[in-house]
């Protein structure tokens, strides 16, 4: 570990030139030096104990105050329930979130695949996996989540995508009120964008967040977009009327700074009275009396508090921890509550069924142009100060698109993410943060060590396999047990969906494009592998196996259904059923993994959720 780091260290700051004559470029340049110093002493969390400590366990705990509504909860969805539930003046609302502020470093969207070794990032990782993650330490996966007002949405990768048509379409036809209709007015009223190649009645312009083109456009981006097009594939808004095609990455940045949404919602919402904010403050508990939820526990600078809500507590704490904190207050399966001592009070199916999406991430090939690189850090740093260049987007991510090589579908099987630069500079997403061991990293990239290279990564949407979010303890504190148990499907369709999808990049890569700048796939064999014949499709199957990861993008813990269905745990009003006064409104509760990535969507729910609130209690 101190290896990559020192790697990192290295790549940034050994760049470090004489000219210190700019202050805000010195500014930055020290920041990223204290972050890196922060960084490299930063140990992996096992659980929460290091941020939480509870000094007297027995303790009664102590009266917060009483309010109309309590959120816990300040990322994607708590955000802008934050923002609207304040805005009419009308309630009181506390909001609970576990971790802290923002700050300069994590606005740079190029330091964000760094940001996972700081206490922005709860620091979960599965349960060792058997069909995936083979090839990382421990065969567990990183589960990066994010802890700061603003949520997952202050480190992550700040790609935006929505999804079909053909999923809200799915989603709503067994809940009313989610079909595509019904939702793409909840997209356009978040979105304040201004994109140029857009279908102008898909998108939002007086919204809080700042969804805009990518402002990095190396060369070679035009060499992706074109070898696409040579296979057939149209260059469109990918958020417009039709999601099959490619272009250049929207993404959440205003002029190349990240739009976080804690800096979109929270922010604007700070200076109303009828707004109370706690930071590091962990909800532990939802009080619940006669199957009605009135307040909730949470702990906070070592005390335990509690805090009324007369009307409704509104659980916005992700899909990983809004289920546990369901199942800590004894809403979840019964099973599973009783082997553990909680006193069972809603058996709900929580946590039963998680859904993801994958990556393969090993499809890089090297090339003889150059991929844009070659700047000092300062000349990056001054770039960003204006507001592009390679710092404005997360690992030098700049092409996009969406196809099914598989069946042909209007929605997508998988999406493709264009990564263009010297392979080095992969190594903090490759290593550190999704944990690869050392020895599959240099199967990638010592044959291409040191050239410009491109590559193509996969992010399977669609799934068969299903994991599951369980609790490891009663406590609190302890981490849930994460299993997003990769390759699990019975038919093995995953694998086949997979392996269609390598054969479709590395058709990608001879297209005329691409061999009119040289492009060749060099990688060694992982070592696990090396009894099958290279590249056939046995060794593809193995190191699918090996270095699969599930990318973050968890949904479904706490899934929305109707009332019949035995894996719905909230209504389509995000109503938790059995119990009243009680709503999960996060990414936890897409019933299933659609063509996106989930911020837009979360995005979405949290101002639809906000409208079902107040709707409700007439005040709108
Ligand atoms: C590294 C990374 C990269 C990603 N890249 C992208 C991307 O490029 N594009 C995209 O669309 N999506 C991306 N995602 C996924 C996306 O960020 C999440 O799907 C989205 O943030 C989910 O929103 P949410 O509101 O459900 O939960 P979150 O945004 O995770 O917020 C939950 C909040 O609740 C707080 N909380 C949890 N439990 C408690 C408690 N008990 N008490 C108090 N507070 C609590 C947490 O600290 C956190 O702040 C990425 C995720 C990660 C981690
Ligand atoms: C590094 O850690 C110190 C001490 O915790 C903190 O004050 C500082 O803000 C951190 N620096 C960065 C850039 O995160
Ligand atoms: C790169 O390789 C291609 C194909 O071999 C060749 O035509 C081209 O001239 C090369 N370009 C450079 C800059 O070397």
């Amino acid at each position: 570990m101190k290896n990559i780091i020192l790697h990192i260290f290295t790549l940034f700051i050994l760049v470090k030139v004489q000219d210190t004559s700019e202050k805000s470029v010195e500014y930055y340049l020290n920041l990223l030096q204290d972050f890196m110093r922060n960084a490299s002493q930063w140990q992996e969390p096992t659980d929460s104990r290091r941020f939480f400590q509870l000094v007297n366990e027995q303790e009664e705990s102590i009266h917060h105050g009483d309010y109309d509504f309590i959120i816990v909860g300040a990322g994607v969805a708590g955000s802008v329930l934050t923002n609207r539930l304040t805005e009419s003046g009308k309630y009181q609302v506390l909001l609970l979130e576990a971790g802290g502020q923002e700050n300069d470093f994590t606005e740079v969207p190029g330091f964000a695949s760094l940001l996972i070794r700081s206490d922005f990032n709860w620091g979960y990782k599965t349960i060792p996996q058997k069909n995936s993650c083979l090839g990382f330490k421990n065969k567990q996966c990183n589960y990066h989540r994010g802890k700061a007002i603003g949520g997952s949405s202050v480190i992550n990768f700040m790609v935006y995508v929505r999804g079909s048509k053909e999923d809200f379409n799915k989603w709503g036809s067994e809940n009313p009120g989610w079909d595509y209709q019904n939702v793409l007015p909840y997209f356009k009223k978040s979105e304040k964008s201004s994109i140029d190649l857009e279908e102008s009645e898909f998108h939002g312009h007086d919204g809080l967040l700042s969804v805009e083109n990518v402002k990095y456009h190396p060369d070679i981006v035009q060499k992706f977009l074109e070898a696409v097009e040579q296979r057939g594939w149209k260059i469109l808004d990918y958020n417009g009327k039709n999601q099959n095609g490619f272009s250049k990455l929207q993404i959440m940045t205003e002029k190349g700074k990240r739009c976080s949404a804690g800096k979109a919602f929270v922010k604007p919402a700070m200076k109303r009275e009828n707004l109370e904010v706690l930071d590091y403050a962990l909800g532990t508990k939802i009080l619940i009396k006669d199957k009605k939820a009135y307040g909730v526990e949470f702990i906070r600078n070592g005390k335990k508090y509690q805090a009324t809500a007369s009307k409704e507590v509104i659980i916005s704490g992700g899909t990983i921890n809004s289920p546990q904190i369901l199942m800590l207050s004894g809403i979840g399966p019964k099973e599973h509550l009783e082997e553990l001592g909680i006193p069972v009070m809603q058996d709900l199916p929580v946590g039963q069924t998680l859904h993801d999406h994958q990556i393969f991430p090993a499809l890089f090939f090297s090339t003889n142009i150059s991929t844009n690189n070659e700047l000092s850090l300062e000349d990056h740093i001054r770039n960003y100060l204006q507001g592009f260049g390679l710092l404005t987007t997360a690992s030098a991510l700049s092409g996009v698109g969406f196809e099914s090589p598989r069946i042909k579908s209007d929605n997508p099987s998988v999406e493709y993410v264009f990564f263009g630069a010297i392979i080095d500079q992969a190594a903090p997403f490759l290593t550190d943060f999704i944990g690869m061991t050392e020895e599959n990293w240099q199967a990638i990239s010592k044959p291409i060590k040191g050239k410009h290279s491109w590559g193509i990564i996969p992010i399977l949407l669609h799934p068969k396999s299903k994991g599951t979010l369980k609790l490891k303890s009663k406590n609190p504190l302890d981490f849930p047990l994460i299993d997003s148990n990769l390759f699990s499907d019975k038919e093995d369709d995953d694998t086949e969906e997979m392996l269609a999808i390598i054969k479709d990049i590395l058709e990608i890569s001879k297209t005329s494009a691409f061999q009119s700048i040289d492009s060749k796939y060099l990688s060694d064999p992982f070592p696990a592998c090396m009894d099958s014949k290279h590249l056939s499709d046995d060794y593809w199957k193995c190191a699918l196996r090996q270095v699969t990861y599930p990318i973050l993008h968890a949904v479904a813990t706490c899934r929305m259904g109707p009332q019949n269905d035995k894996s719905a745990v909230v209504d389509n009003k995000l109503k938790v059923y059995g119990i009243s006064g009680l709503r999960v409104a996060d990414a936890s509760v897409m019933p299933f993994s659609i063509s996106s990535h989930p911020t837009p969507t979360v995005f979405m729910i949290g101002e639809k959720a906000s409208d079902l609130i107040r709707e409700e209690y007439g005040d709108l």
